[in-house]
């Protein structure tokens, strides 16, 4: 009789994402002359940059002649692709990370699911709350959790994010091996400074812990003192795996791609005590079950990089802030305290109220979709989130409907 990974049955029913559109397909079937505005998932709206969509157009046309078609690449990336990412986003800021510790992948998602394969069962994990699924799900799957109750899975450390501490959790005062940080924060929006991160680098140096640094919404970031990369901190490329992507930066979430660096200097350890590289852990795991993005992406990808590139993310992320602008101003009016919006395209709103019931009244009354805190964790209980990401036409309507609604 074939059994299953019983840690499955641990987890809600469904993921959070397709629980909200099932519920909004329900009721655009029901109501189909009710348009829907979808301000719930973080999707991307706005079309590919000029300069990647010509280097999709080239990089096709190579691939239709025999003296520069591509198979397989190599699984960690193309070396024009590590060293732009080496280069534009590492050592222009100073940080001391080096092409061949960037893993290219097709996405975050997968990259932040997927780490915690090569670390023990017994990895004592600090998870924030509220946080992106991803995290928490794939532990409770691998078997590193026990049950949920009353909505935390035993045994982990959750990190609060709450009003009280302006949704940047406060170092755990019991020691923990794996730590996930997300910063602009998914779903608050709220930014950490360098003297918060440095904290952090700290805790993970004198517990010889690492830390998980999600980093996907850092080209949201407009306040110069607000760090874009963990490796930014002195010490951090001894503890620290960051992950970051192309989708929110430059629209790739359809065309997916995405890279996490791990510094050769990170070590982890056996039962016995003796160090590994984490490095050629990683190497290991994503040669043998990955292979590789595609070439034409990862044109599209590196081109990016380039002077006109960097302007038209510029330009991109700026008309998505544009629109995070419009929002924080219309919930204020409204009267709730929000976080985010500012370094970030999620909204983070303090409804105080049942954050489903919130998200249930803004879909029938004003056919707009949030997503509800509730999903993100006990901590989102009484918040809703409202993404940045849709035309500015629709985040206009959205807003004005939500008013009505609420009036
Ligand atoms: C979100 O809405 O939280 C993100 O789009 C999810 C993701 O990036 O996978």
């Amino acid at each position: 009789m074939i059994h299953l990974n019983e840690n499955f049955t641990k987890l809600k029913a469904s993921y959070l994402f397709s629980d909200i559109a099932k519920q909004v397909t329900a009721f655009t079937q029901a109501n189909p002359d009710k348009p829907v505005i979808r301000l719930g998932i973080g999707d991307v709206t706005e079309p590919l940059p000029p300069v990647c969509i010509a280097a999709l157009h080239a990089a096709t046309d190579e691939m239709a002649h025999r003296a520069t078609f591509k198979g397989y690449g190599p699984e960690q990336g193309y070396a024009f692709l590590r060293e732009a990412i080496a280069q534009n986003d590492y050592a222009a800021r100073q940080c001391p990370i080096e092409a061949d510790e960037i893993f290219v992948s097709d996405g975050a998602k997968c990259d932040c699911g997927n780490i915690q394969e090569i670390f023990s069962l017994d990895t004592r994990l600090a998870i924030p709350d509220p946080v992106y699924p991803v995290y928490i799900d794939t532990n409770v799957m691998a078997g590193r959790t026990g049950p949920s109750v009353d909505g935390r899975y035993q045994g982990v450390t959750y990190l609060d994010s709450t009003p009280a501490n302006g949704y940047v959790p406060a170092i755990p005062s019991v020691a923990t091996d794996l730590i996930y940080l997300c910063f602009p924060n998914n779903p608050t929006g709220a930014v950490a400074t360098k003297a918060q991160l440095a904290e952090w680098v700290a805790y993970a140096k004198k517990n010889q812990a690492i830390l998980l640094y999600d980093s996907a919404y850092e080209a949201y970031i407009r306040d110069p003192q607000i760090p874009h990369s963990i490796y930014e901190i002195p010490g951090a490329r001894d503890v620290a795996i960051e992950f970051r992507s192309f989708s929110k930066t430059a629209g790739f979430t359809g065309t997916r791609c995405a890279y996490t660096v791990v510094p050769k200097s990170l070590q982890a350890f056996d039962a016995a005590g003796k160090a590994h590289s984490v490095h050629a852990l990683w190497n290991r795991r994503h040669t043998t079950k990955f292979n590789g993005v595609a070439y034409p992406i990862q044109k599209a990808a590196a081109a990016i990089f380039t002077p006109e590139g960097k302007q038209q993310v510029k330009d991109m992320t700026d008309f998505y802030l544009g629109n995070a602008a419009l929002i924080r101003a219309a919930v204020a009016k409204l009267g709730f305290s929000c976080v985010g919006g500012d370094n970030a395209p999620y909204i983070w709103v303090n409804t105080g109220r049942d954050s489903w019931e919130f998200f249930d009244m803004l879909l029938t009354k004003a056919q707009v979709v949030c997503t509800p805190g509730a999903g993100f964790g006990k901590c989102g209980e009484g918040h809703v989130r409202i993404s940045a990401f849709n035309s500015r036409a629709n985040v206009e309507t959205a807003l004005a409907r939500i008013a009505a609604a609420l009036k």
